[in-house]
């Protein structure tokens, strides 16, 4: 089996060391070598320490590698949509089998690769591209087939979840815990994509289109990032019991007219301590499945990082290499669900509201009035200041916790909105969403 490498950096030159490392193994356990044809880079020049591979190996022209008529699976690790999206279609046109970590491509235009495979008989296989190391999406396009998947909650990037673990640890805010996050190499110089949700939405699209069997891209995810969270909403939940996290959820469910639809959204969200994913600390990755049949299941594992990305990389190579060898191909993307994508607005989801109001008698009656109004039922009312005693605050203000039932994301939404304008509210000091058993 000859191989074209697109791109030679962290993940790179990782595939690479293991291609040479378990060169054996891999060969006993495909049934043919794997010999690396050629590595294709932006800057030839540049150090890459003592890779066990041939300096004239590297080159340039990318196209011209995939070209080749010896080449045949690509793998790809360069990132980005262009040129990576017009390479990897040419590949799969010509019959290639293609491995690759993009997940923002995927996420992007997954229909124009899985039509291209389709075209050219070869396989696109992507495990590295959501969660790392952690065996993922082979176990939703495989071995959870025969199963009906109902949601899947997961924290899939492990630089904010670094982030509001260290929030949640020391007390620190977000600017501090980010510098934090920089320094110690979990966050990139521009966090832009992490901290914002944009890695995270692209991964809960690929993991919604697996779950339910349904295209769902990058633009139908609803996405908030963690930028917002603060040190007194961290406080907040833990005085409710709960911590923080990133959440990628996507749902099933059933709109006013009866049909069946999915959610997908990415937003910071307070969850129990007693949840499985609240314990999911430092830049770990987890994802929590729950399915008809089999219940709840969890993956948990090393998100990113060369050598665990390389890991998923290189299983991928087995498995499209096994399939060439054998004159297969894998079953093509499954889209037949189809499902509609529900707006966020219609999204089920519970609130937990800070407010800042005045101390005076009515006022929680006045404030529940407009839940009611928007047809929004309250679980829980606190009264008192986050992280001090119940009570008064003793300035003629007072601090109200209101967690309100399952509801529209939109009536929750339309309730603070109300909320904001009313005289006695002094300010919302605090809104998240709730998931999980409280
Ligand atoms: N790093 C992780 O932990 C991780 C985890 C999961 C998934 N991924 C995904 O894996 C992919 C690669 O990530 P990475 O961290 O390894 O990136 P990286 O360190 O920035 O490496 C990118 C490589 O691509 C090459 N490259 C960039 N533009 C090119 C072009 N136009 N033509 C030819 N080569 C080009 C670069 O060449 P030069 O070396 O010459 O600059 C470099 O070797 C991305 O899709 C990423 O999302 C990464």
């Amino acid at each position: 089996m000859r191989l074209a490498l697109l791109g030679c950096g962290t993940v790179g030159q990782e595939v690479v060391r293991l291609l040479h490392e378990q060169s054996a193994d891999l060969t006993a356990r495909i049934g043919a070598p794997l010999e690396i044809a050629g590595i294709a880079v932006r800057r030839l020049g540049r150090d890459r320490g003592d890779l066990p591979v041939d300096e004239d190996l590297f080159t340039t022209d990318a196209l011209g590698l995939i070209k080749r008529d010896d080449v045949d699976v690509v793998i790809e690790v360069i990132g980005g949509i262009e040129p990576a999206r017009s390479w990897l279609v040419e590949a799969l046109r010509a019959g290639k089998s293609v491995v690759t970590a993009n997940k923002a491509l995927l996420a992007e235009d997954g229909v124009a690769l899985h039509e291209a495979a389709a075209e050219g008989g070869g396989d696109l296989y992507y495990e590295a591209s959501v969660a790392g190391a952690i065996p993922l999406l082979r176990p939703l396009r495989e071995s959870l087939h025969g199963d009906r998947i109902n949601r899947v909650t997961g924290i899939v990037n492990g630089t904010t979840n670094f982030i509001l673990s260290a929030m949640d640890a020391t007390g620190a805010g977000f600017a501090e815990a980010l510098e934090e996050a920089t320094a110690l190499g979990y966050a990139e110089a521009d966090p832009t994509a992490d901290v914002e949700g944009f890695d995270a939405a692209a991964k809960a699209a690929i993991l919604a289109s697996l779950a339910f069997h349904t295209r769902v891209g990058a633009a139908d995810v609803h996405r908030e990032g963690i930028t917002e969270v603060t040190a007194a909403d961290m406080a907040s939940a833990q005085a409710m019991g709960c911590t923080i996290k990133l959440l990628c959820i996507a749902a099933r469910g059933v709109d006013s007219t009866g049909r069946e639809t999915v959610s997908v959204r990415v937003h910071p969200a307070m969850i129990p301590r007693s949840h499985p994913l609240a314990s999911v600390g430092d830049a770990f990755n987890a994802v929590f499945v729950e399915a008809d049949a089999a219940g709840q299941l969890m993956f948990y594992g090393r998100g990113a990082g060369g050598a665990p990305t390389a890991s998923a990389v290189l299983g991928d190579v087995v498995a499209v290499s096994r399939n060439r060898l054998a004159g297969v191909r894998a079953a093509s993307e499954s889209a037949y669900a189809d499902l509609a994508v529900r707006p966020m607005g219609e999204a089920l989801t519970r609130y937990h509201v800070s407010l800042d109001v005045a101390d005076r008698p009515g006022v929680l009656a006045s404030v529940a009035s407009v839940f009611a109004r928007h047809d929004v039922s309250i679980a829980t009312v606190r009264q008192g200041s986050a992280g001090g005693p119940a009570g008064r605050d003793g300035d003629g203000d007072a601090e109200l916790v209101i967690v309100t039932h399952v509801a529209p994301d939109a009536a929750l939404a339309a309730t603070v909105g109300e909320l904001r304008g009313l005289d006695i509210v002094r300010s919302v000091t605090s809104v998240l969403r709730v998931e999980g058993d409280a």
